[in-house]
């Protein structure tokens, strides 16, 4: 599919999602979430895609929020459909089978910070600037922040950070378990792309067992989180990569998935 406002290019089995509006700082409008759902929904069912990476053009910006001029105008139903657009986005990408890795090369602010917190692992340049400043704009974050953010840092953080509308840097958004690294801008994607690589190395179906297992297994109590653990690790043996996996192990050589 041909999009306008994202690139979307696919090398070794990772795809590299780019939210290309520099101009407006990667701002979120209709049509790039709309684009974001419509190549989420490919991906999904590309089994030649085992990684995802998802990243903003430009030096300056991840994401830098929704688009604040689509939204002046809009009334309580558009916002309301806006938002449940915005929300559908980020479900869609923290719902892949495949890993997402957000590379955060820049100001992540409202929806920018909020897609980051959709992924399942984010990697931050120095450079990079976190917050959920919709206050600031007389709004409440609508794409799920007032949500993920409490479950990501914790209660009081996120409350310092929902309620201020304040910015903070890289290292203190590492601080706060926000991000998972902080590398130089310069070496951001390299550092992504290794980790994806990595990745992809592995058994696909485990990696996307393990995912399921983390984000289903959170929203469920620890017993019922745990016996669907079980069906999950016994599913993994009627699949060709375990034979291949402990097959490679016995046999001293890498297995091949
Ligand atoms: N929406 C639309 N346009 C945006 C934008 C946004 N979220 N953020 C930046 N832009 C545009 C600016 O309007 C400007 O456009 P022009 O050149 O046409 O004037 C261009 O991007 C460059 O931005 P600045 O000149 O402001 O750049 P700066 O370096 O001075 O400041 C910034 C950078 C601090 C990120 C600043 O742009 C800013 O504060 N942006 C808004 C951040 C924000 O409030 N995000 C939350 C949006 S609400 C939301 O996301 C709701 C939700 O949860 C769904």
């Amino acid at each position: 599919m041909n999009y306008t406002n994202i690139l979307v290019t696919v090398a070794e089995g990772v795809a590299t999602i780019t939210v290309n509006r520099p101009k407006a700082l990667n701002a979120l409008n209709r049509q790039t979430l709309e684009e974001l759902l419509a190549c989420s929904r490919e991906i999904a069912v590309d089994q030649g895609v085992r990684v995802v990476v998802v990243t903003g053009a430009g030096e300056k910006a991840f994401i830098a929020g929704a688009d604040i001029s689509a939204m002046q105008s809009m009334d309580a139903l558009a916002a309301r459909e806006f938002g449940r657009l915005g929300q559908s986005v980020m479900d869609a990408l923290e719902d892949l089978p495949q890993p997402v890795i957000a590379a955060i090369n820049g100001f992540a602010l409202g929806g920018g910070c909020e897609l980051a917190m959709a992924c399942d692992i984010r990697l931050a340049s120095d450079t990079a600037r976190f917050g959920q400043p919709e206050v600031k704009l007389g709004v409440v974050p609508g794409f799920g922040g007032t949500q993920r953010l409490p479950r990501l840092i914790g209660r009081g953080a996120a409350n310092e950070l929902l309620f201020s509308g304040e910015m903070i840097n890289a290292q203190e958004a590492l601080r706060l378990g926000l991000v998972n690294r902080v590398v130089p801008q310069g070496e951001l994607l390299a550092a992504c792309q290794e980790l994806a690589g990595k990745i992809a190395a592995q058994g696909p179906l485990a990696v996307r067992l393990c995912k399921e297992a983390v984000n289903r297994g959170l929203e469920m109590g620890l017993t019922e989180a745990c016996a669907h653990e079980a069906e999950l690790f016994a599913l993994c043996f009627a699949s060709p990569e375990q034979k291949e996996g402990m097959a490679a192990f016995l046999e001293k050589r890498p297995a091949k998935f």
